[in-house]
């Protein structure tokens, strides 16, 4: 069996269940996949690896390759290693990423790029998924083209010999150890950049229906259809259904003693602080758009500390109607109290499959569907193939069929991704569809702990600890006329209003009441948006709504600065802030008019989307970025001469985007240089870490 390599570097999963799906169809063409994730280098070993490799590498946070490749990648950075350290090596790399982010599937190039610079080469071309638009419309075709990229490599007998010259060059270089000159990585991000910024003008949709509609021929699953049926439909015959992924757990269901059950101890490897609501206050008035809310927790008796500007992990539940719910639907309900034993199918055809790590042992049912499983999760299509053979209506089979198919492939996007239909709004579509909760147990992912930006300075509120959130609401997949929450806020939301009752006690002081409720949170390991440690260097903040959670806390750690050191240098601080009306979503309004007039905060920008439109200079001023332009020479000058640095926090979808394009806008005019000379400039920024986004879609 002709043997490949095939490592994956996964954040969430998802580049690890692309590898597991490569790593299952190798088999039937031919090949044998070695799978193995990126982090366990103790089993493979590049520079003397004969067989072709294959990587799978998501993206994280701004661009990074995620945590599980953190030491591959250092270890291929190493400057020492000579320029043919990999020259034997042939590769193919699959990138996942997001094209809503600035720096689309950067994680997969930048291992790419430094493969070549070691001199490996590509048997099959690099792919690059967009989540943005859907990952299978890049992962299938490449998937299905590897095969042949994979046959081609192993029957060319002039690659074998090319190949094995190459070891040999690559051993004798080894032993050299010649130093490598290193090189600036950021030229290809910012063409990336330009791409980005073309892509960005086009309308949303269009963008998604042009990428969609490389993925299917016209005809077939119509656009006026809807999540149970197509117009006209399909028939059987012209789709391509890849087979259901296999069966690989056994689950046992037993009757358990009550058990005392607390989230903290599964959900997650690092310390998890139980810590009570000190504070609870509603920032926005009853009319607006959105409601925000700020929640202290007082951390005095933890050993958990932050800095202004970091996040941490709240740990969340999922809604306990949705899971009653999904218990009746499952036919499960007089067994949520019964413990779930997992252990894997003997006669599995999984290769290497895994007891998931999130579903804890001997739990009950009610508390894995609660704390453990992310049952709102959009269902992929590998969830949907399953699916199907547990649908007994022929139409509903065939509709489910249809949209896990190539083919429907559009359909599936619009009805099942952007709608952010969960495994339950299919079943409450798909009546005749009752799956075991196998199925569930080996599809649906782990509940991810929600991050948030830390709104306060341990300085100014010593043992304590503020954030800030909006209240996520959205209109339920089926009945369009359920208001749904989102998982986490809508949690927070009805936790911080039983801390808002007047019988609850939030300080020591009132004595005699019920004690506040508490959540659990973990520190973020991968904390990077600080205050620069020169205080003299001018600061830039741009966030609009909740995005000025991190400059509060900016702020209030300079004002207490400033109150130590009086006779101190402290660099000007210019915050953009924007939210709708003036009078309903201004956060903070009242502390930042403070910060403004004692001289902390230099210079404060606020713009007003939905009120009549103010503007100086005949420019209507709507979002920061308007304000940011109103400004160019004042930015310019602080991020080119003074050395200063800008952060933006909030929305990376639209805001964080135009932002972006407005600075490479400014940047080119003032400094008078071409567009791709301001996105190098506004890259080095970057990599001078004076441009720091935190962002989230
Ligand atoms: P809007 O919803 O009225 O369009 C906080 O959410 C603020 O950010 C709101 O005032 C919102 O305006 C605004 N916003 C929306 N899209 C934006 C974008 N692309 N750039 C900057 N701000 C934006």
């Amino acid at each position: 069996m002709r043997r490949f390599l095939l490592l994956y570097a996964t954040q969430k999963g998802q580049a690890k269940a692309i590898a597991e799906e490569i790593s299952e169809k190798a088999f039937a063409h031919g090949f044998s996949a070695d799978l193995h994730c990126i982090s366990e280098s103790d089993k493979y070993d590049l520079k003397t690896e004969t067989a072709p490799l294959v990587v799978v590498v998501s993206t994280t946070g701004t661009g990074d390759p995620p945590d599980t490749a953190r030491k591959f990648v250092k270890a291929i950075q190493d400057k020492a290693l000579p320029g043919d350290f990999l020259a034997h090596l042939r590769y193919g790399l699959l990138g996942l990423g997001d094209s809503e982010y600035t720096y689309f599937c950067n994680g997969g190039k930048i291992i790419d790029k430094r493969l070549q610079e070691l001199g490996a080469r590509h048997f099959y071309d690099t792919g690059h998924a967009d989540d943005c638009v859907g990952l299978e419309l890049v992962v299938e075709p490449w998937v299905d083209g590897l095969w042949a990229a994979l046959t081609k490599h192993f029957t060319s007998s002039r690659g074998k010999a090319e190949r094995i010259g190459a070891l040999r060059v690559a051993l004798d270089a080894s032993r050299r150890m010649d130093p490598l000159k290193p090189e600036l990585l950021h030229i290809e991000s910012q063409v990336e950049l330009l791409r980005l910024g073309d892509l960005r003008r086009r309308d949303p949709e269009e963008r998604g229906q042009n990428a969609v509609d490389g993925g299917r021929s016209s005809g077939g699953v119509g656009s006026e259809s809807s999540l149970t049926r197509s117009e006209p439909p399909l028939s059987q015959a012209a789709l391509s259904t890849p087979a259901a992924p296999p069966e690989y757990l056994h689950v046992r269901l037993q009757e358990c003693p009550g058990q005392e059950e607390s989230q903290a101890s599964v959900t997650s490897v690092d310390p998890i602080f139980q810590v009570p609501i000190s504070k609870a206050v509603q920032l926005t008035t009853n009319d607006a758009i959105k409601t925000t809310l700020l929640v202290e927790l007082d951390i005095s008796k933890t050993d958990f500390s932050y800095q202004p500007g970091d996040a941490f992990n709240v740990i969340c539940p999922n809604s306990d109607s949705e899971v009653q719910n999904l218990l009746q639907r499952l036919q499960l309900t007089d067994r949520r109290e019964h413990c779930v034993h997992l252990k894997i199918k003997e006669d599995t055809k999984k290769k290497g499959a895994a007891l998931p790590p999130h579903v804890p042992d001997g739990r009950s049912l009610q508390f894995i569907l609660t704390w453990c499983l992310e049952i709102r999760a959009v269902p992929k299509k590998a969830l949907l193939r399953a699916l199907v053979d547990h649908t007994s209506d022929g139409r509903e089979k065939r509709r489910l069929q249809e949209l896990c198919s190539r083919e429907g492939a559009a359909d599936y996007n619009r009805f099942v991704r952007d709608e952010r239909a969960s495994l339950l709004d299919l079943l409450l579509a798909f009546p005749s569809c009752q799956p075991p909760l196998r199925l569930l147990l080996e599809h649906l992912p782990k509940l991810q702990p929600r991050p948030y930006s830390c709104a306060s300075s341990n300085l100014s509120h010593p043992g304590k600890l503020r954030f800030i959130f909006n209240i996520v609401e959205f209109l339920s997949h089926t009945t369009k006329e359920v208001l749904r929450k989102g998982v986490c806020t809508g949690w927070l939301a009805a936790v911080v209003a039983s801390a808002l009752r007047p019988d609850v006690r939030v300080s020591c002081a009132e004595g005699g009441k019920a004690p506040a409720p508490e959540i659990s949170i973990s520190p973020r390991t991968t904390n990077f948006f600080h205050l620069p440690s020169d205080s003299s260097a001018p600061v830039i903040m741009v966030g609009p709504g909740t995005g000025i959670a991190p400059f509060i806390g900016f702020l209030q750690h300079r004002e207490k600065l400033q109150e130590q050191h009086p006779d101190g240098h402290f660099g000007a601080m210019w915050l953009f802030f924007g939210c709708r009306h003036k009078d309903r979503d201004y956060l903070f309004r009242e502390e930042l008019r403070r910060f403004h007039q004692c001289g902390v905060l230099t210079h404060l920008k606020v713009s007003f989307s939905r009120d009549a439109p103010v503007g100086e200079e005949d420019a209507p001023v709507k979002y920061v970025q308007d304000n940011i332009r109103l400004h160019s020479e004042h930015v310019a000058r602080l991020l080119l001469h003074e050395r200063g640095c800008i952060y933006v926090c909030g929305d990376a979808k639209n805001m964080a985007k135009d932002v972006n394009d407005t600075l490479v806008e400014i940047i080119s005019k003032q400094a008078g240089v071409e567009k791709l000379e301001a996105l190098k400039m506004l890259a080095t920024l970057k990599e001078e870490k004076r441009y720091l986004q935190d962002i989230w879609s």
